[in-house]
């Protein structure tokens, strides 16, 4: 008894002693290039200036804690970018935070949103193999309820196979890759070749045709999200990066009239019924609520309604009138695929222009917002000071700095509004999701998603 005590306390000092050795974050410097060879990493590149990366800080800590107590291989680390500049560099570090997993000599950046639980998910999904087995029908069933998207490759070793190795190393910071044999699947399916790479959604299965669908990863990178979404800011972000166009019903899910749910019905219904013709060119979804959507054309779309939007150049489509049937919608969603139909908006020099202004004008609205004085101050005084020059000059009648806050306020936007716009604009600088979650401070271009270190 006594031995087992005196054995339970070392256990326990000794589990002490190395955590303390090893802390749950390590704090890294110069010397990583060459430690940690032969280690996965996860590492948190952060300045230490960074608001964003403060507000990671413990969410960080919980990642370590939480890789740490699953008996995870992945270790977990942060490096302040701003001192050792040339490691980070190396890295292709451009923004801080930078989340990336770096295993062998594969770097892969993490961009979802930055909680504890998609962290850990992200880095347990890329530390682990790129392609798993699924050795039994009840592992492929179980899979099936986990995933709304499952890609499966089906066969014996094959160039296919090491094509699809390849494509699920670099892709699997998006989704997972599995194998399985044909007795695994279900007895109803059949496949008129094998070996055969087979994507499961939408209630239904998909097979990569070299042919027709063009390169794997290409295939693999369109086919990854349902048919059909319910989509917000974040996911219009990484829709886009299909290179898909968009087609969203603009809904308000509060309101009980039978207007928003017949659109939303008509644009789910065009997305399965007539996949084989748009599924190569479009993604469907729909919206809550318009304020996004506004904010991204900067115009205003009424509720409800449908647009597609271009995400590539930034155009947008509407219809010429509202849309009743389902005729209508597929003419719309034609004419847009024809080149037909009218677009909108675009990434023009015009457009610039007026982006530049729309950002101003909330980036002067977030202000006063946060802090009305220093809004006075900053915008009052000077209009205040003007005003009165331009009294003493004229000697005619002028307003004082207070009404012409008032009436830029007056033709600005609702407090709520003012949310969403600031996070469109944050979202806008940053060319990417904005799920409140997501605000990195750029410092330049974007890299690829996977890249080679050395
Ligand atoms: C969407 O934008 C891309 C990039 O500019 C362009 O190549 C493509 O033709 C556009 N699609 C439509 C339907 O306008
Ligand atoms: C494009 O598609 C629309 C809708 O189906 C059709 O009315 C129109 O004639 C087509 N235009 C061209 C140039 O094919």
């Amino acid at each position: 008894m006594a031995e087992v005590k005196a054995s339970l306390i070392a256990g326990v000092v000794l589990a002490f002693l190395s955590s303390a050795v090893l802390a749950f974050v390590e704090d890294l410097d110069d010397t990583f290039k060459d430690t940690r060879v032969n280690d996965i990493w996860l590492v948190d590149f952060y300045a230490p200036w960074c608001g964003y990366c403060k507000k990671l800080e413990p969410v960080w800590y919980e990642v370590g804690v939480e890789l740490r107590s699953s008996g995870s291989p992945v270790r977990v680390g942060k490096m302040d970018a701003t001192a050792y500049s040339g490691m980070a560099s190396e890295f292709g570090v451009r923004g801080y935070p930078t989340i990336k997993l770096l295993k062998g000599d594969l770097a892969y950046n993490y961009k979802g949103p930055r909680t504890k639980d998609d962290i850990v998910e992200f880095a347990n999904r890329v530390a682990g193999p790129a392609v798993r087995a699924l050795p039994s029908k009840q592992m492929f069933e179980h899979m099936m309820k986990r995933h709304d998207v499952l890609f499966v490759y089906v066969g014996w070793e094959s160039p296919l196979k090491e094509k699809y190795s390849d494509v699920a190393s670099e892709l699997i910071v998006y989704t997972y890759f599995f194998s399985a044999s044909e007795e695994v699947l279900p007895e109803s399916m059949s496949l008129p070749e094998l070996p055969a790479v087979v994507v499961f959604k939408d209630g239904a299965y998909f097979t990569y045709d070299e042919y027709e669908d063009g390169s794997l990863s290409s295939w693999v990178n369109k086919e990854r999200f349902q048919g059909y979404l319910q989509i917000d800011g974040f996911t219009l972000y990484e829709l886009g990066e299909t290179g898909k166009l968009v087609a969203i019903a603009v809904i308000d899910e509060k309101d009980p009239t039978e207007e928003n749910g017949r659109l939303k019905a008509l644009i789910q219904r065009v997305a399965k019924e007539y996949r084989e013709h748009f599924n190569r060119d479009f993604q469907f979804g729909h919206m809550d609520g318009n304020d996004y959507i506004n904010s991204l054309i900067m115009g205003e779309v009424t509720v409800p309604s449908v647009i597609i939007l271009n995400t590539s150049n930034e155009q947008y489509f509407l219809p010429s009138e509202p849309i009743e049937t389902m005729e209508q919608l597929v003419q719309f969603i034609s004419s847009v695929l024809n080149g037909s139909a009218q677009a909108y908006g675009g990434d023009g020099i015009i457009q610039r222009i007026k982006r530049v202004a729309f950002d101003a004008r909330s980036t002067i609205m977030s202000v006063f917002r946060s802090s009305p004085l220093l809004g006075c101050f900053l915008f009052g005084l000077p209009l205040g000071v003007i005003s009165l020059m331009c009294y003493g000059i004229c000697t005619a009648e002028s307003d004082d700095g207070s009404d012409d806050i008032d009436s830029l306020k007056r033709e600005g936007l609702t407090d709520e509004e003012e949310e969403e716009e600031e996070e469109r604009q944050r979202a806008d600088e940053l060319g990417g999701p904005d799920d409140g979650e997501n605000e990195e401070e750029d410092v330049g271009e974007k890299d690829p998603e996977v890249k080679k270190t050395d």
